[in-house]
């Protein structure tokens, strides 16, 4: 069944109104669209849109690692509902980073209202230099094909700095070809529920 057929759009938003209204009473705030000035898509910039929870929590689950040994980050983090799941799933460290300061406003907020020790952090993701910290980054399609290469290129480069198997989930794998012509190998796709889009896993190993 296609994520356009009546069914699927109609569950899509049946779940949408059932999780705004469960954020809107706990005082968060996720799914809301947002589309303030940094968030005109254009070919680097890909704007904010929520990874739905059970997909995400799915993802995670595809990965063969121990999640209480690894530390997580999710490379366009929007209002956090990434971190929200790697968390639940029980990351050691969780982080993401935005370049939008407004949704990372929003994020921080979710994070302290669910009592989750998480770090929101303001950088563009092609300048950040923290990769080596963490061993499993998440991309839900969020920018061009220029920055996503010259973040594969960061994130193989950090191995230098700590010797680690790196996992990268790439969900709507758009500029996939950064990764597959980086050096990362290619361990396997899957297709979400809700939107039909495909999840490609890569592991770049331990040398
Ligand atoms: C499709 S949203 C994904 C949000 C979140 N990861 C999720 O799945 O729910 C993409 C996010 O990437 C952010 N973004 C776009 N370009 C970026 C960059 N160069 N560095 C850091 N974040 C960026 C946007 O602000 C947006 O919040």
């Amino acid at each position: 069944m296609g994520n356009n057929s009546f069914f699927v759009k109609t569950k899509r938003w049946a779940k949408f109104l059932y999780q705004y209204i469960g954020e809107r009473l706990h005082g968060l705030d996720f799914s809301m669209v947002y589309l303030g000035e940094l968030q005109k898509n254009n070919d680097a910039f890909h704007y904010y849109s929520m990874t739905d929870v059970d997909d995400m929590k799915r993802m995670l689950k595809e990965l063969p690692i121990d999640p209480g040994q690894s530390a997580f980050l999710d490379l366009g983090c929007g209002k956090g509902m990434c971190l929200k799941c790697a968390v639940e799933c029980g990351f050691k460290k969780v982080a993401g980073v935005d370049l939008d300061p407004h949704l990372l406003e929003i994020a921080r907020n979710n994070m302290k209202k669910l009592h989750m020790d998480v770090d929101c952090i303001y950088s563009n993701a092609a300048e950040f230099e923290h990769y080596a910290d963490y061993d499993v980054f998440y991309l839900f399609n969020p920018f061009g094909k220029q920055i996503t290469e010259q973040v594969a290129r960061k994130i193989i480069e950090s191995q230098k700095e700590r010797n680690r198997d790196i996992w990268v989930v790439y969900y709507n794998a758009r500029c996939a070809e950064a990764f597959d012509s980086t050096g990362y190998l290619f361990q396997k796709e899957t297709h979400d529920q809700m939107r039909d889009l495909t999840t490609r896993y890569y592991l770049y190993p331990k040398k």
